[in-house]
């Protein structure tokens, strides 16, 4: 864990000084976003920011990508959920789960990403660079059928990981509500509500919640808030 905190925290400085070099134009990470609290939450400001209208007889949809889909864990099982033994991303995805019901269902990548984080980093970098669509492993559902479908990512090279432009190029939300959230190491959402709002223009996606991955299993009462914020 030690030895995962610290290539997280050799990353963000990578790329603090890289600066805007990583290519795609989006923030370095630790300036995108404002953290007023201190908590490692920030409810980023998008364009849309109305709230849902009603929740009651909506199908509700939790699905996410994290890098621990690439472990043997059925974390969506696990009793007392703990990023010791998923990922950050689906530590906030299960949580959301357990708060507004209905059902979940992980991106699993087809292709398994190296077990090292650099390795990980690399083959990201790599994806991202030549704009590739990493295949998905069917979902045991099909989320065209929710009204509202959660969708939770980890910020990988200041965007969204590929395999996620993946599942947005599979599926058409219009007439949908999306509400996103992510995990990061100081880059916030970077943008990518907004990208999101590109890739759905007839689905309505509303501001999502941007938790640091190092502080995930604290961030249960910012979660609730943001949910009560939402109307759920
Ligand atoms: C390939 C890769 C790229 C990353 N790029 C960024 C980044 O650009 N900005 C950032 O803040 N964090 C970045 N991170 C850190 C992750 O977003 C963060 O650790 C996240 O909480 C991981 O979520 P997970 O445990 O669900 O996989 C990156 C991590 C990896 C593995």
């Amino acid at each position: 864990m030690k030895k995962i905190t610290a290539l997280i925290i050799a990353f963000v400085m990578i790329i603090s000084l890289a600066g805007c070099g990583a290519g795609n134009g989006s923030e370095p990470a630790g300036e995108a976003t404002s953290d007023a609290d201190g908590s490692g939450v920030t409810q980023a400001g998008g364009s849309d920011g109305t709230q849902p209208a009603g929740t009651e007889g909506k199908k509700i949809l939790t699905v996410y990508f994290s890098s621990a889909n690439t472990a043997a864990v059925d974390a969506v099982s696990s009793a007392t959920p703990s990023v010791k033994n998923m990922g950050s991303t689906e530590y906030i995805a299960v949580y959301i789960n357990s708060k507004v019901g209905g059902d979940i269902a992980k991106i699993t990548p087809v292709k398994d990403y190296p077990e090292s984080y650099n390795g990980t980093l690399d083959a990201a970098k790599a994806e991202r660079d030549g704009d590739e669509r990493p295949e998905f492993r069917n979902l045991d559902v099909s989320p065209e059928d929710y009204d509202v479908i959660f969708v939770g990512y980890p910020m990988w090279w200041y965007t969204l990981p590929m395999i996620m432009y993946t599942f947005f190029d599979t599926y058409d939300f219009s007439g949908k509500t999306i509400i996103p959230f992510n995990t990061h190491e100081g880059s916030g959402d970077g943008g990518t509500y907004n990208e999101i709002r590109e890739f759905e223009p007839d689905a309505t996606v509303y501001d999502g919640l941007a938790v640091r991955g190092g502080s995930a299993e604290k961030s249960d009462e910012d979660i609730d808030k943001w949910l009560a914020g939402l109307g759920y």
